[in-house]
């Protein structure tokens, strides 16, 4: 497949454009710096909510699908929120239907359920798990950003017979660094097989799946990936012995977002000072 790769520059994004390129997909990159060293493939230098500058990289490009990684990977103010994550897909959505591109992945989040209290997963197909029919808990202008995007998703699927799959990255790291992540933790190569998976799955319509690795102390429910064909191969257990305790790790747990669900990222939406 001939694929754009956007936030191809970001640390997710250089992990996947190697692994997909390793997989025989060629790669088409796109970020608002230049290509990485090493990167060999066309490149697009350009801000994907810009629409017009959007839609002519697809007028240029023969692409066969999207995987959508640009992005702010944190807490920000609503309206910065709202361009970073829903802008932004929605640019890239309209290229799609335009240039009749019919699959598109998305980097979503847990924190697009993350207010949810982990001691209300008391039920479901596995208690304990969160499963991909949890209703949105947004715990910041993040989550609420993601949610929104995925929402925009589920709109252009119903419209125009895309695919669309939400994949809601837990931690993508090297390695978990904190009891939390040993739960939330996403390997680079399983980042790779996720996306691969959400790429040429089987006409999936609309689907969310959790990005996360086959971690033993899980907190969401797998399966959705596995029916699309994401079988995870590590597990942040292997690391667990290296991964020291610490006293916020229980109001970590509280949450399926963790710190992000805490008072201390509680400010006005339209605060445009911080
Ligand atoms: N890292 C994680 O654990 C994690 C977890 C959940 C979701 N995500 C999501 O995954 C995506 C990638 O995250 P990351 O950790 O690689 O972040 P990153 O900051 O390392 O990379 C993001 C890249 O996107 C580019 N970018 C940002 N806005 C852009 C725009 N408007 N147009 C073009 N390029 C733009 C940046 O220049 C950067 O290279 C984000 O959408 C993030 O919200 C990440």
């Amino acid at each position: 497949m001939r694929i754009l790769v956007t936030g191809a520059a970001g640390s997710i994004g250089r992990v996947v454009t190697l692994g997909l390129c390793d997989r025989g997909h060629e790669v088409v990159g796109l970020d608002l710096v230049p290509e990485p060293d090493g990167f060999t493939g066309a490149w697009h230098t350009i801000d994907c909510a810009d629409a017009d500058a959007v839609d002519e990289v697809f007028g240029e490009e023969r692409l066969d699908a999207v995987v959508h990684l640009a992005g702010h990977p944190d807490e920000a103010d609503l309206p910065a929120s709202l361009t970073s994550h829903v802008i932004t897909t929605a640019a890239l959505l309209d290229a799609c239907v335009a240039h009749r591109v019919g699959r598109f992945v998305y980097a979503s989040s847990n924190h697009a359920v993350g207010r949810t209290p982990r001691a209300s997963l008391t039920d479901g197909v596995v208690p304990g798990l969160l499963t991909d029919q949890a209703l949105p808990r947004p715990d910041t202008f993040y989550g609420v950003g993601k949610v929104a995007a995925e929402a925009l998703m589920r709109l252009y699927v119903d419209r125009h017979s895309i695919d669309a799959i939400a994949c809601r990255i837990g931690s993508f790291l090297d390695e978990p660094g904190t009891t939390r992540a040993l739960s939330t933790w996403l390997s680079p190569d399983d980042c790779v097989r996720m996306v691969d998976a959400a790429l040429t799955a089987p006409s999936p319509g609309f689907a969310v799946l959790y990005g996360i690795s086959d971690n033993t102390r899980a907190w969401w429910d797998l399966e959705p990936g596995r029916r699309l064909g994401y079988e995870p191969q590590d597990d942040a257990e292997a690391y667990a012995d290296r991964v020291a305790v610490r006293d916020v790790d229980d109001a970590e747990a509280a949450h399926v977002g963790g710190p992000f669900a805490g008072a201390e990222f509680y400010r006005p939406a339209l605060d445009l000072r911080r």
